[in-house]
């Protein structure tokens, strides 16, 4: 039982919640799990396993492809889950809303289609200093191929971004803004309202990377007026290999297709190819059929828990831990932004976080250690790698005590 007094969330019975979770339900190395890696990939309910298990027991079928009863329904579940992707981010219509690998191959469609016919020689593009790599490499590419200039917003030691820094950065050459909206190796939510506002003043436009923000905040890219923002269908406890880029219409419809090959045309001769409009003009290729459906069943799932009730009751755990955490002699948290989500990232003087890592996991208890694919972060603090711990609305107060309990271990072994 979570020993957490939960207030803000009350109603909110995350025991219940981990009933859905079978992979929750097992012991490693003959301790329960504890996971607290959910940020790497968080995992899957039953409901999400189901919905991939039916398409591929009863529907399977390539879709937009055929008249047959199989690809009817393989095709209007997949089309569902762009429906609900809508309402999800309150895009205004489904045509804005392309399926993709993840957020990765988002921000390099960007990067690439639009990039590759707005920016030239002597152009900026903005990223920040807490980038993970996928939103720092295809611009860097980008600058490197137009003879742009990649320029950084940095950072004060909270980990947080430094805005008067950034406005100077902003100018008429600026094109781009591309910014996390909450960081994978810190947690900052950045103020990212704020940011387009100012990115859009200086005429540029804004790339929000919403991979670490869609599982824990509830996004409306209509009132934040993004430009294009992006999340992975893995995050938000769907499976692998799926994801969304939303794209303000009249900058996709502007924007060459990205790969070529079926469903993204109209009509080819060895002359001529038309494309077809939005949003299939960027998908070429059969998709990842099973996993836009499961990604379909992961938005329905958590709408009835409420993202609302998902933020308040991991805000609690986010505190909890940190308390925790801070009790422990020699462990500094790394990111410590007043907005922030539920990450707890930190090193302990004089122990790798890799060793630290093994103890935990010794114990059941699964953390992320390393650069968390933001190499540019640990510089910054200067460090190498850090433990990571990274919460959602399954994980209870009682697997934080744990945690806290594993890290007294490990202080014991290693001193
Ligand atoms: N970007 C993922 C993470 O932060 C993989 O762990």
């Amino acid at each position: 039982m979570s020993t957490l007094i939960s207030t803000v969330a009350a109603g909110f019975d995350v025991e219940k919640i981990r009933q859905d979770f079978p992979v929750l339900k097992q012991t490693i190395h003959g301790n329960p799990l504890v996971y607290l890696d959910s940020a790497a990939t968080a995992q899957k309910p039953t409901a999400v396993v189901d919905a991939i298990r039916k398409f591929h027991e009863v529907d399977c079928a390539n879709i937009h492809r055929g008249v047959h009863e199989l690809s009817q329904r393989s095709t209007a579940a997949y089309e569902e889950t762009r429906a609900k992707t809508k309402k999800f981010l309150n895009a205004k219509s489904v045509t804005e809303l392309i399926f993709v690998r993840g957020t990765t191959e988002a921000i390099n469609l960007v990067s690439s289609s639009w990039g590759r016919t707005n920016v030239k020689e002597g152009d900026e593009i903005v990223i920040s200093a807490m980038e993970h790599h996928s939103n720092i490499v295809p611009w860097q590419m980008l600058c490197e191929e137009k003879g742009a200039k990649l320029r950084v917003i940095p950072m004060n030691d909270r980990g947080e971004l430094i805005l008067e820094e950034y406005e100077k950065l902003l100018n008429p050459r600026t094109r781009m803004v591309a910014v996390a909206h909450v960081s994978n190796a810190l947690g900052t939510i950045n103020p990212i309202r704020r940011m387009i506002e100012m990115a859009h003043r200086a005429g540029a436009l804004v790339l929000i990377d919403g991979a670490q923000a869609a599982p824990h905040l509830k996004v409306d890219v209509q009132a934040l007026d993004a430009d294009f923002y992006t999340l992975s269908g893995h995050k938000i406890c769907g499976p692998t290999g799926i994801g969304i880029l939303y794209g303000k219409a009249k900058l996709l419809n502007a924007m060459p297709p990205y790969q070529g090959g079926g469903d993204m045309i109209r009509t080819v001769t060895f002359e001529k190819t038309t494309y077809n409009d939005l949003p299939y003009k960027f998908e070429a290729g059969t998709p990842n059929i099973a996993g836009g459906i499961g990604m379909g069943a992961a938005l329905d799932y958590l709408n009835r828990i409420g993202l609302d009730q998902i933020a308040a009751y991991e805000h609690e755990l986010l505190v909890y831990g940190t308390a925790q955490l801070e009790q422990i002699p020699g462990l500094r948290i790394i990111g410590t932004a007043r907005e922030k989500a539920a990450v707890l990232s930190f090193v302990i003087e004089g122990i790798h976080p890799h060793d630290i890592g093994t103890v935990l996991d010794r114990q059941g208890i699964a953390v992320r250690t390393g650069h968390h694919c933001a190499q540019p972060v640990m510089d910054w603090f200067h460090i190498p790698a850090t433990t990571r711990a990274s919460l959602a609305f399954y994980n209870t107060s009682a697997e934080i005590d744990k945690l806290a309990a594993g890290l007294r271990k490990v202080k014991e072994i290693f001193s």
